[in-house]
């Protein structure tokens, strides 16, 4: 049974197990950021790299059934290490937030968190779940661009895409710390490197958020025409 066995862990390898979940779904954002960047090179190679990946199905079902575990397992145990935080040192935890050695980043966890989860839902929806061939899929010269088409029309609402961008920020918030923490918490800490690592971190969280954003942003300021 995965739940109490994952309940039965120290509070050391509970978080081990969320770094260690945490990796694999970095690896995932950054695996579909590469896909998504397709759009950049038109209709056809987008519309050609989702068909490819739809080719893999039923293998592909096994990895996102993986991947969907993956993603539970790292929620359930942050929200079990928060709770458990706070029943051990309800007192201690807050003037231990309130130090200031800790970024804006970090104590924002649990709110960039919610906003991802929200996010991933809507998007599933948005996206996953659209009808490729269907009216969302039209654009103005009234011909469907598959999934392409619904991508553009949805980023061509400003609204859509400024919800986007928000979301994409609380990922590479999210990211930042997280990449940051993972390190530290598989046991990687050096006077010299750490801070490095600190800032490379960062800089991974801005630059996914950047890379990310730039595709509703290029949609709704007209700067990725139809091709
Ligand atoms: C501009 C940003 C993004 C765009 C344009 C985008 C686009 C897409 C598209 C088109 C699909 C459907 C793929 C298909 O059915 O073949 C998809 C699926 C998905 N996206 Fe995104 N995505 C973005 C950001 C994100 C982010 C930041 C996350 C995670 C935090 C994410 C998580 C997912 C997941 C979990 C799926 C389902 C994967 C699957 O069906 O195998 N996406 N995305």
């Amino acid at each position: 049974m995965v739940c109490p066995f994952l309940c039965a862990q120290s509070s050391i390898q509970k978080k081990q197990i969320t770094a260690v979940t945490g990796l694999f779904l970095i690896l995932f954002v950054l695996g579909h950021l590469a896909g998504n960047l397709f759009i950049y090179l038109g209709h056809e190679a987008f519309n050609g790299y989702a068909q490819k990946l739809a080719g893999l199905r039923p293998g592909l079902y096994l990895v996102e059934t993986v991947l969907l575990l993956i993603f539970l397992i790292h929620l359930y145990l942050t929200a079990l290490l928060v709770w458990e935080n706070r029943q051990a040192r309800p007192v201690a935890y807050r003037q231990w937030q309130m130090i200031g050695e800790h970024s804006i980043a970090s104590r924002l966890m649990p709110w960039t968190g919610t906003v991802i989860i929200a996010f991933v839902v809507w998007h599933l929806r948005d996206f996953t779940f659209a009808d490729g061939d269907g009216p969302r899929s039209i654009l103005s010269d009234g011909q469907s661009y598959g999934l392409y088409g619904v991508v553009y029309n949805a980023f061509a609402d400003p609204w859509h895409s400024a919800l986007y961008i928000l979301a994409m920020a609380a990922l590479g918030f999210h990211l930042s710390h997280g990449i940051q923490s993972f390190a530290q918490t598989l046991g990687f800490y050096h006077p010299r490197y750490t801070p490095l690592i600190r800032k490379m971190s960062n800089g991974l969280g801005l630059l996914i958020a950047l890379a990310y954003s730039s595709i509703p942003a290029a949609v709704a300021l007209g700067c990725l025409a139809v091709r």
